[in-house]
């Protein structure tokens, strides 16, 4: 039975990710759903045990490193082994930086984006490796091309992809492979649940959400990416195009990068 931990398992893109290991897997995956609240966690967790699937809740804030610890822990007492870790679980944060007056939450962002995932990644290390196991972690087309309105969002996503693309050529004489996912906009709350100027949630989303990927589609192609061991998995024809204009027009990318924005959020 492999073992999977998933981090960021209560809602959007986690807890899609956790159904459908459930139905791929069925009695041959273990979970280890891990997120802050413990009773939406329980729901997935409920679904995934309907598709025959082993459950194990862990109640953890990633900004907090003895979370991390004790949910690496937690799967090891359980199950003995690692196979796969996800570093899914992310806050999104919305504001042009001349409007923050307190850059507190910019901090708060990058222990939950970056730092929850490198102490887990850390914490998990040996097990991984033990398992010839496979990492994925899941970042942003943002982490590829910078968003105004991002300053906060972008930089966790561009240093967890600097982390990832190192560790990635680490563990390559050991057998663990490293899959960075880059979503585009995908259907989900983090938006409205991300930090607004002034650290509360925002409420609303500063982005165009027409055409948004289903979160059904965004799961299934982290987890082909996951089970074929591939190095990236870059989201969207747009996002695909959008990397290589930018070695190739840098000022016309930035142009387009204005006009994902709606306009009551653009720089003033
Ligand atoms: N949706 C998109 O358009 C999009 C695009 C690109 C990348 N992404 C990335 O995809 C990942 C998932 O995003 P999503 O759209 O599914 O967001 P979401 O619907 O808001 O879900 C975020 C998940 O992360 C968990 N989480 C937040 N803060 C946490 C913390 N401190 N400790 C533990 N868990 C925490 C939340 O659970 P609790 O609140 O219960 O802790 C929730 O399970 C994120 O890393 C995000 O940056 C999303």
């Amino acid at each position: 039975m492999q073992v999977v931990i998933l981090t960021g398992a209560s809602d959007g893109i986690g807890a899609e990710l956790a159904r459908q290991l459930a139905a791929r897997h069925g009695a041959g995956v273990a979970l280890v759903l891990a997120a802050r609240s413990a009773d939406k966690l329980e729901q997935v967790a409920a679904d995934c045990r309907a598709a025959g699937a082993t459950v194990r809740v862990q109640p953890t804030d990633v900004g907090v490193q003895a979370d991390c610890r004790r949910l690496i822990d937690a799967a090891i007492q359980a199950f003995g082994r690692i196979d796969a870790l996800i570093n899914n679980a992310g806050m999104s944060g919305h504001a042009l930086l001349e409007d923050v007056a307190d850059l507190g939450w910019y901090e708060d962002l990058m222990r939950i984006n970056l730092w929850g995932a490198v102490w887990c990644t850390h914490a998990a290390l040996p097990h991984l490796k033990s398992s010839r196991g496979r990492l994925v972690a899941v970042s942003s087309l943002a982490g590829i091309v910078a968003l105004p309105g991002r300053t906060a969002y972008s930089t966790t996503k561009f240093a967890m992809n600097g982390f990832f693309e190192a560790l990635r050529i680490e563990l390559a004489p050991h057998g663990v492979t490293v899959t960075v996912a880059y979503p585009g906009v995908v259907a989900t709350g983090i938006r409205l649940r991300g930090y607004d100027a002034a650290g509360h949630p925002a409420g609303k989303s500063g982005l165009d959400e027409r055409g948004a990927m289903p979160v059904e589609v965004c799961a299934r192609l982290i987890l082909d990416g996951l089970q074929a061991r591939r190095r990236e998995v870059v989201m969207t024809a747009q996002g695909k195009f959008s990397r290589w204009l930018k070695l190739l027009a840098p000022g016309l990318v930035d142009r387009l990068a204005l006009k994902a924005l709606k306009a009551d959020v653009r720089p003033h």
